[in-house]
């Protein structure tokens, strides 16, 4: 369900921005619009529907207009043109008193410094936004204090920031945004200043929480990998205008233009790209029944170590490996089946490239991906595999 509708947003910064919308309107880039009108176009028709329950990332290089698209959303910068509906409510149209309430109730924006206040312990600074929401007091503690324990700092609920290293200040901050219990968290690159250590640890804190919140999320950040960590999808903005929108593998795979593909040749594909999306279908599977001599045939042909035997329910027996194979036919065994050995690793749908990697150098037949109940969906060759790492198209007998 959509959550927030976003129509035309478009932020012109200067005294006369008529003339820059209608070259807008024409058409016109913002360098040009700048050239021409000496106006700023910041942000130029966006167009946005961000799902209930999303982790929606805005990503783009410095200037290119996140920090004023998130501003507009709760209307810390007005908008020039354009709509925000949320819940069905145009946020543009919101008197004073409505836009306030707004705030307190339904957006809650994290900054990329946190500022917390040095004066105040940090179950103070965590409760900061429920105070100005008219929360009393014992209430305000008591969900500082539940915000803190998400986050890991239950415990020093009354410590002061001073006392913490500049990640579990990040975490204050972050506690401070949940606390407020506010439907849509804004976060302008909030890890941005933060060391990658700790950065990589608040990523996956956010992550953690957002899959156990209802909460909608937009996230700013100009770093393409934590935009494909976090982020349910992506919006690729570019001098204001959105150039993409979709999720991190379609991105990857299918980059809207050269700009984007340059801006994703160098993000780490094992940490985006799954098992999903480079399996192919098996070459053949036998049933246990089938005879050990046809399957050792088939594979010296194929020049394959294995292959696997299925059930009727196309789950896997185990793998038929030719050493076994050999011994098998030499033994008089009739049913491939009895030949099978169990040792073999598996991966899911959602299996990042980069554990399959793991568990490819361990692994001399074709990787099988299953279902949750077992079933084989498709396998990834290893040749499949690093072709997929290395960015180089896969061939598609691979
Ligand atoms: N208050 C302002 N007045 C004039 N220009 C601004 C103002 N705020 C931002 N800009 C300009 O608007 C463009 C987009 O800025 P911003 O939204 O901060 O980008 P980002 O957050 O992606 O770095 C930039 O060119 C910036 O210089
Ligand atoms: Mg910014």
């Amino acid at each position: 369900m959509t959550k927030l509708r976003v129509r035309g947003l478009t932020k012109v910064f200067g005294s006369q921005p008529r003339r820059a919308l209608e070259l807008m309107e024409q058409g016109y880039q913002r360098p040009e619009i700048l050239e021409r009108t000496g106006q700023l176009l910041a942000v130029a028709d966006v167009d946005l529907d961000i799902d209930e329950g999303e982790l929606f990332v805005i990503m783009g290089l410095s200037g290119s207009g996140k920090s004023t698209v998130i501003r507009m959303l709760n209307r810390l910068i007005e908008p020039t043109a354009g709509t925000i509906e949320l819940d069905g409510e145009y946020i543009d149209a919101l008197s004073p008193a409505g836009l306030r309430r707004m705030r307190q109730q339904k957006m809650s924006m994290v900054f990329q410094h946190f500022a917390l206040f040095p004066h105040r312990t940090v179950g103070e600074n965590a409760a900061y936004g429920l105070k100005v929401q008219g929360v009393g007091e014992d209430e305000r503690r008591a969900r500082a204090i539940e915000a803190l324990e998400t986050v890991g700092l239950g415990d020093r609920v009354d410590a002061y920031p001073h006392e913490m290293s500049g990640g579990m200040q990040q975490r204050v901050g972050l506690a401070r945004g949940l606390a407020t219990e506010a439907d849509i968290l804004l976060m302008d690159e909030p890890f941005s200043a933060l060391d990658p250590l700790i950065r990589r640890d608040m990523q996956d804190l956010l992550a953690e929480l957002q899959s156990g919140l209802d909460r909608t999320i937009v996230f700013i950040t100009h770093d393409l990998n934590e935009a494909m960590r976090l982020g349910d999808r992506i919006c690729v903005l570019k001098d204001g205008r959105v150039v993409q929108v979709g999720t991190g593998p379609e991105i990857i795979d299918n980059p809207a233009n050269q700009y984007v593909e340059d801006f994703v040749s160098d993000v780490d594909r094992s940490r985006v790209l799954t098992a999903e999306q480079v399996m192919r279908a098996p070459r053949r599977t036998y049933r246990p029944s089938d005879s050990p001599r046809e399957v050792l045939e088939w594979l010296d042909e194929q020049e394959f170590n294995g292959v696997y035997v299925l059930d009727d329910q196309e789950r896997i027996l185990g793998v038929a490996r030719d050493d076994r194979l050999v011994k098998g036919i030499r033994d008089g065994v009739t049913r491939v089946g009895d030949l099978v050995i169990e040792d073999y690793a598996s991966a899911g749908p959602d299996t990042l490239l980069s554990d399959l990697a793991a568990i490819a150098a361990h692994h001399t037949v074709p990787i099988p991906v299953l279902d949750r109940e077992g079933r084989l969906l498709g396998v990834v060759p290893r040749a499949r595999l690093l072709g997929a790492l290395s960015n180089e198209e896969v061939p598609a007998n691979a």
